[in-house]
């Protein structure tokens, strides 16, 4: 494949030379990342979602102190959380075994750590004041007037789908290009609705149906860890690939010790969808907290993020008593084709490869 044979039309509007988006990761992508990936002639993401709007103004300035490029900043569109005191207690009461592994004890109460995107008025003027050049969302789609003056500042919009449904509704909406999340991918999954039946739709069946089915283009994500896999998303119909757990063990990467070597572990064989570490479905590097998920009915499980403060306090008391085995260690079902290279250099991998394919 060579760059003129590139489907144009969605990177020519992003602003990038090649069809490749390093994901927005809350807790991984780092400014330093994403400045690496749009320097390379990709798009560099920004994972603003579990922010405040002060802290996403911060990593906004560092990564235009990196590059001048274009930047994709990604917000969580969740329903706010509804607290049910109840339950929390019953799940911190469940939750204390694995706390008392590691000499701890569970918080005395948790709540909702962070704001969806839909409640949150100061990362609204954030994000429209810095002008990003794309925005994306996950977990659903904001306000219609947000919707609109983000696209009268000139951004492109993209939000995510798991389903044909949420991407007809994602278009309709106005969203420029459509996140095509497949089953096997890394992280939360995009579902609108949580409790909702899920068909679990991969990346493959999920993307040709898009591709065929909406107008706007189709962006691939799942499972996609080298050139060949993002050849192949072009061949279904993909307009660029969007990929994650390929940089997790980037240099830029915020991943901990822990996390990096789980990811190369044979753990990496066996990642897990489970909603026990935030109350959203996510896929998981299998180690200790996706094993206690295994006992667990989705209902006993608090609503994201309340359930993520127990989670987050858990993987805390875990990692002081040496045990990396709690943490939120996202990956997709191709993590065992991770490689640890610099992001700059995985870029030119990726296109070298692509390229070959
Ligand atoms: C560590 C990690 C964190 C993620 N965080 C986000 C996020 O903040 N926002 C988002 O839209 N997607 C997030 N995702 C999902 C990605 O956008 C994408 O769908 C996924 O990484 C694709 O699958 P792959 O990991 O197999 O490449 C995350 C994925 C990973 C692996």
């Amino acid at each position: 494949m060579t760059a003129s044979s590139l489907p144009r039309h969605l990177t020519a509007r992003l602003g990038i030379d090649w069809p490749v988006i390093q994901a927005p990761m809350a807790g991984t992508s780092t400014p330093a990342m994403a400045a690496a990936v749009s320097n390379a002639g990709g798009l560099g993401s920004l994972g603003l979602g579990a922010m405040t709007a002060a802290a996403a103004g911060d990593a906004i300035r560092a990564f235009r102190a990196r590059s001048a490029r274009p930047l994709n900043v990604n917000l969580f569109c969740h329903r706010p959380a509804q607290p049910d005191g109840a339950r929390e207690a019953a799940w911190l009461e469940r939750l204390r075994p694995a706390f008392e592994s590691v000499q701890a004890a569970p918080p005395a109460a948790i709540g909702e750590i962070y704001k969806s995107f839909v409640a949150d008025e100061a990362m609204f003027t954030t994000i429209l004041a810095a002008r990003p050049q794309v925005v994306s969302f996950h977990f659903g789609l904001p306000r219609d007037a947000w919707i609109r003056a983000l696209k009268e500042s000139g951004a492109v919009l993209i939000g995510t789908a798991t389903s044909l449904e949420e991407a007809r509704r994602l278009a309709a909406a106005g969203m420029d290009a459509v996140v095509a999340q497949g089953y096997e991918a890394g992280g939360h999954r995009g579902m609108f609705d949580p409790d909702a039946p899920d068909n679990r739709l991969g990346t493959f069946a999920l993307t040709r149906l898009l591709a065929r089915e909406l107008a706007v283009p189709v962006i691939a994500a799942g499972g996609i860890m080298d050139g060949r896999g993002i050849a192949a998303a072009l061949g279904l119909g993909a307009a660029a690939a969007q990929l994650g757990t390929a940089f997790i063990a980037s240099a830029e990467s915020a991943a901990d010790e822990g996390y990096r070597a789980a990811l190369f572990s044979d753990a990496a064989h066996h990642t897990v969808m489970t909603r026990v570490i935030s109350g959203r479905p996510a896929r998981c590097l299998a180690n200790r907290f996706t094993a206690l998920g295994a006992t667990v009915q989705p209902e006993d499980v608090p609503a994201y993020p309340i359930a993520y403060d127990a989670g987050k306090a858990l993987n805390a008391a875990a990692k002081a008593a040496g045990e990396p085995g709690y943490g939120a260690q996202w990956a997709g079902q191709g993590a065992p084709l991770a490689r640890a290279l610099p992001a700059g250099q995985l870029m030119a991998a990726l296109i070298a490869e692509m390229n070959a394919a």
